[in-house]
């Protein structure tokens, strides 16, 4: 059978577009200018990366039925208000994200902010609501959502972001940053579909490894984009990195080898799933997308 990553995406996006209009609000109503800000920027065409990444991970240890769409669902709110606020003026102070300005752009700082809240507490609230999850796995994700992009996790990476920025190239802290700041939640997209599905320890462990080490190379491409990429593609300013003094990691080690890097971590992680065989085949080549991607 000859298999698609893009059709393989494209179906699982279209089962996250669909759940996630289920769980944010309706546009209008009393409130609407933060829940038409909310609104904006999750239904604003990003890759739904991390989603899909719950969705392969649930698949691959045999997790049957739609338990997934709600940890998947979180996922993806989470990282659309991490975007929200990293591109807010006391952050990257960015314009264009998503081929659309920025929230604050279009909205205004204070319902960028709101509308970020909100859709981080709206994804532990769908979590806990929806009777799809029984309450221990429900548990379990909510803590492993709140751990991985928490303090420990994105927050502490993007802290670390801000507070490098100007300071001379290190790899110890360029390797913290990036996987506290995008391996972090990354990972925590694999173990949440992996919990979703009640898969046993060795498949966590395994599809940890998987996430950790794609969700480095994630962020190392997204700077290799910054640099070689264009606003069109990105759907986001380009070329930004180097004149904020961001401590990326071409920055660091020079262009070549970050892609080398990029490239080793994803064989690695490719590796991690050699006990799934054939069923390995989307997470294989979504690893392989990472590091290949134009946006
Ligand atoms: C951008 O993430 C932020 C990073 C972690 C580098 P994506 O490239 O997944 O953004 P969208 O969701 O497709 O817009
Ligand atoms: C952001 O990293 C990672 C997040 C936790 C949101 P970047 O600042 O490099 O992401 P972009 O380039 O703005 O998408
Ligand atoms: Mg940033
Ligand atoms: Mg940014
Ligand atoms: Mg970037």
């Amino acid at each position: 059978m000859l298999r698609s990553l893009s059709s393989y995406m494209a179906e699982r996006r279209e089962l996250v577009e669909d759940a996630l209009e289920r769980f944010l609000p309706e546009p209008g109503g009393r409130y609407s200018r933060l829940t038409d800000a909310m609104r904006y920027s999750v239904f604003s065409g990003g890759k739904r990366l991390r989603p899909i990444l719950a969705i392969a991970a649930f698949e691959i240890v045999g997790g049957e039925g739609d338990a997934m769409l709600v940890p998947a669902c979180a996922t993806e709110l989470i990282h659309t208000y991490s975007l929200i606020h990293d591109d807010l003026p006391a952050m990257d102070d960015d314009d264009l994200r998503r081929g659309r300005p920025t929230c604050h752009r279009e909205f205004d700082d204070a319902l960028a902010i709101l509308a970020g809240d909100a859709l981080l507490t709206l994804a532990f609230e769908i979590v806990t609501q929806e009777d799809v999850l029984a309450p221990e796995r429900a548990a379990a994700i909510v803590r492993e959502l709140a751990g991985a992009n928490g303090y420990r996790g994105m927050l502490g990476g993007q802290a670390a972001d801000i507070a490098m920025e100007g300071e001379l190239p290190d790899i110890g802290a360029i390797e913290y940053i990036h996987g506290k700041k995008t391996g972090a939640p990354l990972a925590a997209a694999v173990r949440v579909g992996t919990i979703a599905a009640g898969a046993k320890s060795i498949d966590m462990e395994r599809l940890t490894k998987y996430g950790e080490q794609i969700g480095l190379a994630f962020q190392i491409a997204d700077d290799l984009l910054d640099e070689t990429g264009t606003a069109e593609e990105m759907g986001k300013a380009v070329g930004k990195d180097r004149g904020r003094g961001k401590m990326t990691y071409p920055a660091v080690v020079g262009a070549e080898s970050a892609m080398i890097r990029a490239q080793e971590l994803v064989d690695d992680a490719i590796r991690s799933l050699d006990a799934y065989g054939e069923r390995a085949w989307a997470l294989t080549e979504i690893a392989r997308f990472i590091v290949n991607r134009r946006n």
